[in-house]
């Protein structure tokens, strides 16, 4: 199979879908790998780094989209890459569809074959998001940390305190792999941190892991309306698995908040566990609403691009080597998780949750693979 990698155009993206490790990989079990020049390069990763482990540097993204039968990419296709795919094209990626009907729309018209990341499942588990939304988690602390700071827009309150003054209090809404990972990272800070999940199993594993100054809390919405009153920072970290992200903070909410504390909406590529929240990006990344600011940028692992790129290469490489290999539809019918990610198939909507959300009728993916 011929693979292609095009470099990331959403703004301020500076990760790339395969390492040279990965192109080595693919190389080695008899595909063909083209890369766009510079693709690695927001990553640290030089095009003679690709060249050597087996790579073909292509000038253009037309080029990758139009040779490759599969296409490995980090976010969801912008417009103008919906426009490049081909009929039946593979599409290895992030798409995060259900909060995006114009992309679903577009990929729905250009009859692609659209396996997401962010579905692939094994056990309840999603492999695929975990590393990033480990970066995600810990970087929501720093962020969270970094604007607390007045000059910021913040109350002006160092996360760990001093002798003598109180550290900051974060709320972490949310226990998965990113609210274990911002609670370790802000506890590790010294603020007193507050972790909320509705799964008692989940609370329980919380409470063995993290150190003394995170206490669990049993999510409901009195617990959280409670929490986030004298909370100098939350963080949201929500997820029903494919679906939009339930809205735990409403804007009435808000106003119950200090003053300058600060939401990191983690979870707003999913649309978000607030209801104030929009997808902001690393250029601009805050705003204020009621008094509170909100960071909300739908790609944080960008930012650490180097570190991203490798923990996401790490896992997608399995995967991306079964579809090159079987053929989508085999790698399908023989692996539940490459089958759980299919999310749109020939035109038609084969993720149950991603249908529901907007609408369209849900087609079951075994439909294809017959
Ligand atoms: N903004 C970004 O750049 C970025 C990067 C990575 C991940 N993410 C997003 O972060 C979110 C979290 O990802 P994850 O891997 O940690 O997910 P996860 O599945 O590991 O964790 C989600 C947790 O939310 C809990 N939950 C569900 N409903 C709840 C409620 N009402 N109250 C409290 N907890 C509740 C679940 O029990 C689960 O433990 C996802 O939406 C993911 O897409 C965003």
């Amino acid at each position: 199979m011929i693979i292609g990698v095009p470099k990331e155009i959403k703004p301020n993206e500076n990760r790339v879908g395969m390492t040279p490790a990965g192109v080595m990989e693919f190389v080695h079990h008899g595909h063909e790998v083209i890369v766009e020049k510079n693709a690695g390069v927001g990553s640290g990763i030089d095009d003679s780094e690709f060249i050597k482990a087996g790579a073909k540097i292509v000038s253009s993204a037309k080029e990758v989209f139009e040779n490759a039968e599969m296409i490995v990419k980090v976010k969801e296709p912008q417009p103008v890459e919906i426009e490049m795919i081909k009929e039946g094209q593979i599409v290895y990626t992030y798409f995060h569809l259900a909060p995006d009907k114009p992309q679903t729309v577009g990929l729905m018209n250009r009859k692609t074959v659209a396996i997401a990341y962010e579905t692939i499942e094994i056990d309840g588990k999603l492999p695929l998001l975990e590393p990033m939304s480990e970066v995600a988690g810990k970087m929501a602390s720093i962020m969270s940390a970094y604007y607390l700071a007045k000059p910021y827009g913040g109350r002006g309150v160092l996360a760990g305190g001093v002798t003598g003054v109180h550290s900051a209090k974060f709320v972490v809404l949310g226990g998965g792999t990113a609210g274990l990972n911002a609670a370790k990272v802000a506890s590790g800070m010294g603020a007193n941190v507050h972790i909320l999940d509705i799964n008692v199993e989940r609370l329980r594993y919380l409470e063995d892991v993290l150190p003394k100054n995170c206490q669990t809390v049993t999510s409901n919405k009195f617990a959280i309306i409670e929490e986030i009153k004298d909370a100098d920072a939350v963080i949201g970290t929500v997820l029903i698995p494919g679906a939009r992200t339930p809205r735990l903070i409403t804007k009435d909410m808000l106003k119950d908040m200090k003053k300058s504390s600060i939401i990191v909406d983690v979870s707003i590529d999913q649309g978000g566990c607030v209801e104030t929240s929009h997808p902001t990006t690393h250029q601009d990344p805050v705003y204020e609403v009621d008094g509170v600011l909100h960071y909300c940028v739908a790609n944080m692992p960008g930012a650490y691009a180097r570190t991203s790129t490798f923990a996401l290469a790490n896992v997608t490489l399995k995967y991306g080597l079964l579809i090159a290999d079987l053929g989508w539809k085999e790698a399908a019918r023989q692996y539940e998780p490459i089958k759980k990610g299919l999310n749109v198939v020939f035109g038609k909507i084969t993720c149950k949750p991603v249908a529901e959300a907007h609408e369209f009728e849900y087609v079951p993916p075994e439909e294809f693979l017959k």
